[in-house]
């Protein structure tokens, strides 16, 4: 029985990252579609126009992000805790359940169907759903590890933290279908913003915790887990999962302490720049075994993203800057630069560090190439979008028409189209060494 939901647990996990993958290649097809329709508004106008592929993209995008990080937990957990998993039968009802989901709510979409508020644009009972398979997510995690948090490392810390969290804030952000918060704009929009900023801290939580438990086995590095600074910058990461949400709302007439706190508290991730400017050369100097080369380029290059996007978050924290950022493709970048930039490229390098091993040397080239391929043109992608929000802002404090606004940015949008292509060419070239590989991953009890 236990053995038996051992390889339920592996099966399930791989079964998970296949789901990820999918919702990746399916995402990035509606990302694209998108970029040509900022060029070409009325490209697919009459069944897929922008009004559905950006939220059809933005939506499979975060799937490919829980779905991954869920397939991973389900495979390492069992080797952290060192026993079998809890029950195999919950974990496949959550494989099921999340599966349904994501085809159900993409269905709706493409019929027309949005409710909600942004990001979650489905009904309620959607909603009720998606809990329900996370509590079951959750009692498994906790019932197979029976952590021990006075001698736990920091990484098991981090994913109890994304598990609870994310129940918390998804229950929180249907707060608006209570009057006392829909009869009230602002009201209403700072629970929304504080809701969707905390769950993104949530999946951080769960990305950054198995990241850092794949860096540990990769540098055979005991101490990460455990070391005092590493719990620093967990309590760091926590205060602004709980309080930095502030600054999406900058522009809403809430309580002015709201604002103070936000800004103090996205100023504290100055500490984390400090951190990695100094650590810098220290960490690159750190090898891996040799058997998890490529595992570690994947975490190194997310590594450089975190410090890119760290520098842009700390800007367009400070109101002065946030006024003329805010709605912006800023924003976008700020966005898309850390969901690709840093959480794809470090679950994509805990997948790496799952197969490493099984890799022929014809595939970790093709790997290397994807890896390469990506942050090249993620650069591109990224400055492309900084310099549309900056010609959009600057047009829109001169009281620009906005179709001349739009042929300003016009050339800074066909680079990002341009910019993507190559994107996906590499997201496709790792997706595709990555799922035959995790398909064929057997357990090695
Ligand atoms: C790993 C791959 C990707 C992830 C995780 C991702 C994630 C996201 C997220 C979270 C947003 C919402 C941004 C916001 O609300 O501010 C977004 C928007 C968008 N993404 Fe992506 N993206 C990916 C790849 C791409 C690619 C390859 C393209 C195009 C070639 C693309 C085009 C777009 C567009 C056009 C938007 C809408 C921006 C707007 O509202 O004006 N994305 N993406």
């Amino acid at each position: 029985m236990e053995r038996q939901n051992s390889v339920q647990s592996t099966k399930t996990g791989r079964l998970f990252i296949i789901l990820g993958f999918s919702c990746l290649l399916l995402s990035v097809t509606f990302g694209l579609t998108a970029s040509l329709q900022y060029l070409a508004p009325q490209l697919f106008v009459d069944h897929l126009s922008f009004q559905k592929t950006r939220p059809l993209h933005v939506f499979l995008a975060i799937n490919w992000l829980f779905a991954c990080i869920s397939g991973l937990v389900y495979i390492i957990i069992p080797r952290v805790a060192n026993r079998q998993l809890f029950s195999g039968k919950m974990a496949i009802i959550h494989l099921v359940l999340h599966a349904a989901t994501i085809t159900i709510v993409v269905t709706g979409f493409f019929l027309g169907h949005f409710s909600g508020r942004e990001y979650l644009e489905f009904p309620p009972w959607i909603v009720g759903i998606i809990i329900f398979y996370w509590l079951i997510f959750g009692v498994n995690f906790f019932k197979t590890l029976q952590p021990n948090l006075a001698t736990a490392p920091v990484y098991i810390w981090m994913w109890c933290t994304g598990i609870l969290f994310f129940i918390i804030t998804m229950a929180e952000a249907q707060l608006w279908m209570l009057p006392y918060f829909n009869t009230n704009i602002i009201r209403d929009v700072t629970v929304q913003w504080k809701a969707n900023g905390s769950m993104v801290g949530s999946w951080n939580m769960l990305i950054y915790g198995t990241a850092m438990y794949v860096m540990e086995q990769v540098t055979n590095d005991k101490t990460i887990g455990y070391n005092r600074k590493a719990f620093a910058f967990y309590f760091l990461g926590l205060t602004n999962l709980l309080f930095n949400w502030g600054h999406h709302t900058y522009i809403v007439p809430a309580h002015p302490a709201i604002k103070q706190i936000a800004y103090l508290i996205s100023m504290t991730e100055l500490l984390l720049l400090a951190n990695i400017m100094l650590t810098w050369t220290a960490a690159f100097r750190k090898r891996p075994v040799a058997e998890f080369e490529i595992t570690y380029s994947f975490l190194k290059t997310a590594d450089v993203w975190v410090l890119i996007n760290l520098i842009l978050a700390i800007a367009i924290s400070v109101p002065a800057i946030n006024k003329y950022t805010h709605g912006t493709q800023i924003t976008v970048a700020h966005a898309m630069g850390a969901t690709i930039g840093i959480n794809t490229l470090l679950l994509i390098g805990c997948v790496v560090f799952v197969i490493e091993k099984q890799l022929s040397t014809q595939a970790k080239k093709k790997m290397n190439l994807g890896l390469k391929t990506m942050h090249i043109s993620l650069f591109f992608f990224w400055l492309s979008l900084l310099a549309a929000g900056v010609t959009r802002s600057s047009g829109i404090r001169n009281n620009l028409y906005f179709a001349e606004i739009t042929e300003r940015a016009t050339p800074f949008l066909r680079v990002f189209s341009a910019s993507g292509i190559f994107l996906v060419v590499g997201i496709v070239l790792v997706a595709a060494t990555c799922i035959p590989a995790i398909w064929k991953f057997e357990i090695k009890a």
